[in-house]
């Protein structure tokens, strides 16, 4: 894949931008960069607080396979990859944060028309403290004041290029399994508590109550503090 990188000094969401992009035709490759966004957003509805210093992007995909959920777990095991590259050891929280040190530092979404053939997968790293106003659970990379966001982005764009042109081959699957930060942990789903089991070949959690597995297919989850 060819990467063709358009930067911007602000935008409400390099996705929404991506995605309108794509709808007009824009080739894979296409990555939208935004130094900040003012409506940055996160899955199920939620905000990702995106002040300048972070990474802000958008990668226009047109899959040759049918399956995109693939994707998002795709991009997880990448950007995981990429910050252990640069010596992080990260964690994956199932489906699509990267978590370091019990705080996450990236987020992913991934928006589509399957229709219309395109994906646009959305990253969101905090490269530095991304303030005062940042949500709790929010961590971040470097201390200090700048960081060389160019490095870390080539880094993730470098790993998820090397997954994403295997795919639908699912090799990435055993590193993404080991990079799971849910294993050996009680999950709250619900409002109600899970076991922990596995990540099947879906991508779906399993998890068990009272000796029954259950199966995930999306949903958010919190980890049960020690
Ligand atoms: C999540 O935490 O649920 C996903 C967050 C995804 C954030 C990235 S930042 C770049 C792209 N543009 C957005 O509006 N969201 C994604």
């Amino acid at each position: 894949m060819t990467i063709k990188k358009e930067y911007y000094k602000s935008l409400p969401s390099t996705n929404d931008t991506a995605k309108l992009k794509a709808s007009n035709g824009a080739p894979e490759g296409t990555l939208i960069i935004a130094e900040r966004q003012t409506k940055g957003r996160g899955r199920v509805g939620h905000t990702f607080f995106s002040p300048a210093g972070g990474i802000y992007m958008s990668l226009i995909l047109r899959p040759s396979f049918s399956d995109y959920t693939v994707i998002t777990p795709a991009a997880a095991s990448a950007v995981c990859r990429a910050l252990e590259d640069l010596g992080f050891d990260c964690g994956i929280k199932w489906v699509n944060d990267i978590y370091l040190t019990g705080k996450k530092v990236c987020g992913i979404l991934t928006e589509a028309n399957v229709n219309e053939g395109w994906a646009v997968l959305g990253i969101g790293i905090n490269t530095i403290c991304p303030g005062k106003d940042a949500p709790d659970i929010a961590g971040w990379l470097y201390d200090g004041e700048t960081a060389d966001n160019d490095a870390v982005t080539d880094a993730v764009l470098y790993r998820f290029t090397e997954i994403y042109e295997n795919l639908p081959d699912i090799g990435f699957i055993d590193h993404y399994r080991k990079k799971s930060c849910l294993k050996g942990r009680t999950l709250l789903i619900n409002g109600y508590e899970y076991k922990y089991e596995y990540i099947d070949d879906d991508f779906g959690l399993v998890v068990s109550q009272n000796g029954k597995t259950v199966k995930f297919k999306s949903g958010e989850v919190s980890i049960k503090p020690l």
